[in-house]
């Protein structure tokens, strides 16, 4: 029976839904590859296998994971909740240029940790591309009693987290499953496994008075054999410790001792730097209203009770929460388009669940714990790995070769792609180098580029024929090109190779840059231009809208994410 979008939670199920949601999440994001089995993710949660069908169900049609035969899988665009907290606490964009410059001047790693309950949370990591890389991303957790950020932020805590702490560190007993005290195993010291080997769980509380004493901490290999690291804190107003600057660096090159002599005087000066940053920060403005209500509302008459609405509520919430300084009540209802009671409800549950908090009493702002929701594993993702299951898809249905390429010289290089099942599929493998102007894919990146360039390219080479049906002359290039860019795809009939069509349409950053191009490729006696146009081309712009989608959560913060 469909049930419609007035119907009220209880106020306890609201927040047990969204929780049964987040811990979905949660097991995936700690699970290799972020993906696992539906019967392996009920086991990892003690969920009903029902519940993990209706959870997956709801997070696929908001496009926060992927069916994959029995697998269920995190999607890139889930990083959208790590990126509100990110871009709502102004300490992410204050702390960037100042710690990227520390990692230059010192060539070693530079990080920037807030406290996170009894963890250190990673909000920025410089990393120097060496042999002995630290493995550390944003979003990763590091227990307190492991990190030289650890014995700062120790300082400010209060008696429960301290309580917290001491329990999590106590001697396990023998058959307890490993997994920090808050279920977290995302960050990579979680892995190890809290009080595994409590015998060497160093003295936290003589550390942080250390620190307090001196102003700094040290790790020496705390949480890895061979990795020495020294932290200074930022404070905020309150004079609490709003953050620490790391410097990692390897045994191979310094002691804890050398490390600590060599970076402490620059780190101070970049904690300044830092604080200053963020006492003189201006708020951006408000992101507009979602307008996303409407689409909630039509999910839950399409997928019925299979549709969780407070866990889409929620997770609606937390993104409205992308604004420094928080959202109240009132504000949070209007962005969201939500009836106030149902916008508290979600916003109790998530400030229950230690994802929100309130300020100044009636302004609700994220937590750094809402990159515990996948973003540390999701921003390991390549561009390839992003764009390839959506080739996948679109290959499902059109039942011809798909591919993503960028534009590399006077050619296209791909750099993803699935081939069809069919048996005479197109063969051509990533890495493959094409020359741009014969090509689908060639002209929608061309037509991406400025004029100037475009002009300059265009009269540069002369462009070889390799078919009869090859255009070849500057004019007719210029002209096919314009053609592309006004219409949004190109489409080349067996100007690269007799008996080739394909059909390809660009996929743009977050500014609109065309920076890739998907394609489709076909027999033409299979399928010529006009079955290209009709039956293609929509389910070709479709992907590219999810590619785009995908990307554009993923290299917010991180450009490694874009194809190169
Ligand atoms: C890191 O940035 O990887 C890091 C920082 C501080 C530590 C350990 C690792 O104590």
């Amino acid at each position: 029976m469909p049930v419609t979008a007035t119907t009220p939670a209880k106020p306890g199920e609201s927040v047990a839904t969204l929780e049964r949601g987040l811990a979905v999440v949660r097991a995936l994001a700690a699970a290799p590859a972020t993906r696992m089995r539906r019967s392996d993710l009920a086991r990892a949660t003690g969920l009903a296998r029902a519940t993990v069908d209706r959870v997956a169900r709801t997070l696929t049609h908001l496009g926060y994971l992927r069916a994959e035969e029995h697998d269920a899988v995190l999607t890139p665009l889930l990083m959208e909740l790590g990126n509100a907290y990110l871009a709502a606490d102004p300490l992410a964009d204050a702390a960037d240029v100042p710690a990227r410059s520390l990692a230059d001047e010192l060539d070693e790693s530079v990080s920037v940790c807030v406290p996170d309950g009894d963890g250190a949370r990673f909000v920025i990591q410089c990393p120097r591309r060496r042999a002995m890389a630290v493995t550390f991303h944003v979003g990763d957790l590091l227990p307190a009693e492991r990190c030289a950020p650890g014995a700062l932020f120790a300082a400010d805590w209060d008696e429960d987290t301290w309580r917290h702490w001491r329990e999590r560190v106590a001697p396990a007993p023998p058959s307890a499953p490993a997994g920090d005290a808050r279920g977290d195993s995302s960050g990579a010291a979680g892995r190890q496994g809290p009080g595994s080997d409590a015998a060497a769980v160093p003295d936290l509380a003589a550390r942080t008075e250390r620190a307090e004493r001196s102003g700094s901490a040290v790790d020496d290999q705390l949480v890895e054999p061979g990795l020495v690291a020294v932290a200074v804190p930022v404070r905020g107003d309150d004079g609490r410790v709003r953050c620490a600057v790391s410097v990692v660096s390897h045994t191979s090159r310094h002691t804890a001792d050398s490390l600590a002599d060599l970076a402490l005087p620059r780190l101070r000066a970049c904690a300044d730097t830092v604080a200053e940053a963020l006492a003189e920060h201006v708020p951006a403005e408000p992101p507009s209203p979602s307008g996303r209500a409407d689409a909630l509302r039509t999910a839950k008459e399409e997928l019925g009770a299979d549709f969780l609405q407070s866990l889409a509520r929620g997770l609606e919430v937390l993104t409205c929460l992308r604004v420094t300084g928080g959202r109240t009540l009132t504000e949070v209802a209007q962005a969201t388009g939500l009836a106030r009671a149902t916008a508290r409800r979600s916003l109790s549950a998530l400030t229950q669940l230690g994802y929100v908090t309130t300020v100044d009493d009636r302004r609700f702002t994220l937590l750094p714990r809402v990159l515990e929701l996948g973003y540390a594993p999701l921003s390991r993702l390549t561009f390839e790995r992003i764009a390839t299951p959506h080739l996948a898809d679109l290959v499902r249905r059109v039942h011809d070769s798909a591919s993503v390429s960028v534009l590399d010289g006077d050619d296209i290089r791909y750099v993803a792609r699935v081939a069809t099942t069919r048996v005479m599929g197109v063969d051509l493998g990533v890495g493959t180098r094409l020359p741009a102007h014969p090509t689908s894919m060639g002209r929608v990146l061309l037509a991406g580029r400025p004029p100037e360039e475009l002009a300059a390219r265009l009269t540069r080479a002369v462009p070889e024929r390799l078919t009869e049906h090859t255009r070849t002359s500057p004019e007719e290039l210029a002209a096919v090109v314009d053609e592309a860019r006004r219409s949004g795809y190109a489409l080349v009939d067996q100007e690269l190779e007799e008996g080739l069509c394909s059909i390809a349409v660009p996929v743009r950053d977050r500014d609109g840059r065309v920076v890739a191009a998907v394609n489709v490729a076909a027999h033409a006696a299979q399928r010529g231009s006009d079955s290209l146009r009709e039956e293609v081309l929509p389910e070709l712009r479709e992907a590219a809208r999810r590619i785009e989608a995908d990307l554009a959560a993923a290299s917010e913060r991180n450009p490694g994410a874009l194809p190169s």
